[in-house]
């Protein structure tokens, strides 16, 4: 951590020019001793420093750079717009320390992690404690259910999926959120591998398309109150209305499928005819090979309904069917 390199010194210009404060650099421990406002408007009494990023990017400078933290980075996101009030950066906000917490007694001794929020797992402050600071400002819609979410339950923090000081955070873009997700739910990473699965690992499809991953109060976090809801957001013709239903599909689309993906095609859980015959006995047609001369050529006459995996050769229509004569499913 060198003062004065190039970018440090850019953005103590830049800081200086937008924000208020003076732009010299000062001993931080008078930081740590002033009585004077920092740019929110905070006084040093409540623990800020006196010029708020102007005395951090004193040590904090782009030779600090490592794999999360990235300086320029975090000046290229939403949160040091100095045009938009609501930001850290933005005019009379507490800047880093908006997030970080009060940092004088920080500044002024430097290294001593106790002193700082370092929102990190390293953090000896618990996982609710370093949350705080970001849902004091995002604690709105999507985040309604946070502390009803498995995640707030479990102790996942902001940061675990998040990263702040990137000019990409890779949990918000399509093609790179599921690799966040599965460095926790590494079986989930398993089930999207499948050779029949939702495109999530070619990168047009994702986790969020059917998770709130800040929480929901419906089963697993989905964003709809019930799977079949989640579904119908792109499988729109399954909702019907139909003429004749086929209860189960009306009921859980999951009775058959496996949301994730499964070895069977279409996503199924089973394979017809086991699949039907979980919940179909033999009334009506034989539907059951009890032995193997119940198949035909069997020698006990047989059942054609149980060929090649039969059921849906017939009964095409497994979802319901808009046919006057579709009450079996056949059309
Ligand atoms: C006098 C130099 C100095 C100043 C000024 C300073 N820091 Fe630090 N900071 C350090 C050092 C050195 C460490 C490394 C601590 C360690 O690894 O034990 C550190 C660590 C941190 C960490 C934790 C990093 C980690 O790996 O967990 C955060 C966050 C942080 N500083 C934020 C700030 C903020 C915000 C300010 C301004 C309010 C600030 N610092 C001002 C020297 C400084
Ligand atoms: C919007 C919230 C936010 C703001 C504003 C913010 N940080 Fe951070 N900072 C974080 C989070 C979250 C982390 C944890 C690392 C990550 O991003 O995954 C972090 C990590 C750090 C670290 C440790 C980096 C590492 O790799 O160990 C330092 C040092 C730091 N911030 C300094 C600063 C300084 C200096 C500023 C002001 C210029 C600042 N932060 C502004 C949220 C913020
Ligand atoms: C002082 C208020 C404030 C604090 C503290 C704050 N944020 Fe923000 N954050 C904002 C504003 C304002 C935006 C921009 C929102 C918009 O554009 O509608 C934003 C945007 C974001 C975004 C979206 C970024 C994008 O590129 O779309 C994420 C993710 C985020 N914040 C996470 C966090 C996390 C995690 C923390 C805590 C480490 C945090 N924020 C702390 C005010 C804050
Ligand atoms: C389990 C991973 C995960 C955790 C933990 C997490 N987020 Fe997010 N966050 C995401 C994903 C994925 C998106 C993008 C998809 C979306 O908007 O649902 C996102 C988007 C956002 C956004 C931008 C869009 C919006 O919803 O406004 C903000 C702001 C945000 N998160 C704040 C937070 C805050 C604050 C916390 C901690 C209380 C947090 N996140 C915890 C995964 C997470
Ligand atoms: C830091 C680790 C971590 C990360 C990263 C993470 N999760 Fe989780 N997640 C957990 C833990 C812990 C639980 C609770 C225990 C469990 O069900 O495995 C959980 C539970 C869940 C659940 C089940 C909720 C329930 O009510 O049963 C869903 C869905 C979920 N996570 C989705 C996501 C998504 C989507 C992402 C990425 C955007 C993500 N998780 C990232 C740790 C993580
Ligand atoms: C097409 C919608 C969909 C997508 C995409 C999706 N899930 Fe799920 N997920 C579900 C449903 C529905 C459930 C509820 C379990 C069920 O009934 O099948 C679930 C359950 C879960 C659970 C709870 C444990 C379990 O398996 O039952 C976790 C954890 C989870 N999902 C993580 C993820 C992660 C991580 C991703 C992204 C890689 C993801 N999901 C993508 C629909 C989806
Ligand atoms: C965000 C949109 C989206 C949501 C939500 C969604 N799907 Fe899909 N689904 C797709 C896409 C895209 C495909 C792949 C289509 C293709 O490959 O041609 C697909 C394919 C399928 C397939 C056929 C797979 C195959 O191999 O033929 C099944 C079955 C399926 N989805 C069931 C579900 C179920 C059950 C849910 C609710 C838990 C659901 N989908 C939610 C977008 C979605
Ligand atoms: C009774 C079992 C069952 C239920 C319940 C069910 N499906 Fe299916 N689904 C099937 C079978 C069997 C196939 C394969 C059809 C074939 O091979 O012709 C299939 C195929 C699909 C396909 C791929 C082919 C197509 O028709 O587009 C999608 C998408 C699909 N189902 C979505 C859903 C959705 C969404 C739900 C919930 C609303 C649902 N399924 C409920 C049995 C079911
Ligand atoms: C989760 C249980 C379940 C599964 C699995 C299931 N069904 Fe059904 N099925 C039902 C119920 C319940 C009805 C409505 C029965 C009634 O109205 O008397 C029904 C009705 C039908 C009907 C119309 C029957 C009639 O008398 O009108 C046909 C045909 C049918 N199912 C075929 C299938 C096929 C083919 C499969 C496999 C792809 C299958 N079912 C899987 C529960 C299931
Ligand atoms: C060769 C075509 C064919 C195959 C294969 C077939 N079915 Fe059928 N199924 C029919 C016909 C035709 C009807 C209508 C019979 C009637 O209207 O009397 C029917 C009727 C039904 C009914 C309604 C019950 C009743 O008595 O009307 C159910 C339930 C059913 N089939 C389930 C299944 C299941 C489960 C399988 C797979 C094990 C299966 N079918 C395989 C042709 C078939």
């Amino acid at each position: 951590m060198r003062a004065g390199s190039a970018l440090a010194a850019a953005l103590l210009l830049i800081t200086a020019v937008l924000l208020p404060g003076p732009a010299s650099a000062d001993d931080p421990q008078q930081d740590a001793a002033a009585t004077v406002e920092n740019p929110s408007g905070a006084t040093a009494a409540s623990g800020y420093t006196k010029k708020g990023a102007d005395t951090c990017l004193k040590c904090h400078d782009d030779e600090s750079d490592t794999l999360t933290f990235n300086l320029a980075g975090l000046f290229k996101t939403a949160h040091a717009r100095r045009t938009d009030e609501r930001s850290p950066f933005g005019s009379g906000g507490l800047q880093c320390e908006a997030c970080h917490g009060p940092g004088a007694k920080h500044a002024a001794k430097g290294e001593a992690l106790e002193t700082i929020n370092s929102l990190k797992a390293n953090s000896k402050l618990p996982v609710a404690q370093r949350n705080e600071p970001c849902l004091t400002c995002h604690q709105d819609q999507p985040r309604m259910a946070w502390h009803v979410g498995a995640h707030d339950r479990d102790q996942v923090a902001c940061a675990d999926c998040h990263q702040l000081h990137v000019q990409r955070d890779p949990v918000l873009a399509k093609p790179t959120e599921s690799e966040v997700c599965f460095r926790c739910h590494r079986e989930q990473r398993g089930e999207f591998q499948q050779a029949s699965s939702h495109p999530v690992r070619f990168g047009s499809m994702t986790c969020s398309d059917c998770h709130n991953a800040h929480g929901s109060v419906s089963e697993a976090m989905l964003i709809k109150p019930t799977v079949n809801q989640t579904c119908y957001t792109c499988h729109a013709e399954k909702r019907g209305p139909l003429l004749w239903e086929h209860a189960p599909v009306a009921e859980d689309c999951s009775l058959c499928h496996s949301s994730h993906g499964s070895a069977r095609t279409a996503m199924l859980n089973k394979s017809p005819p086991l699949l039907c015959q979980q919940c179909h006995s033999q009334a009506g047609h034989p539907s059951v090979a009890y032995t193997a001369a119940g198949l035909p050529g069997g020698g006990g006459g047989g059942s054609i309904f149980l060929l090649a995996g039969g059921c849906t050769n017939c009964h095409t229509q497994v979802h319901g069917s808009n046919h006057p004569a579709g009450a079996k499913l056949l059309r």
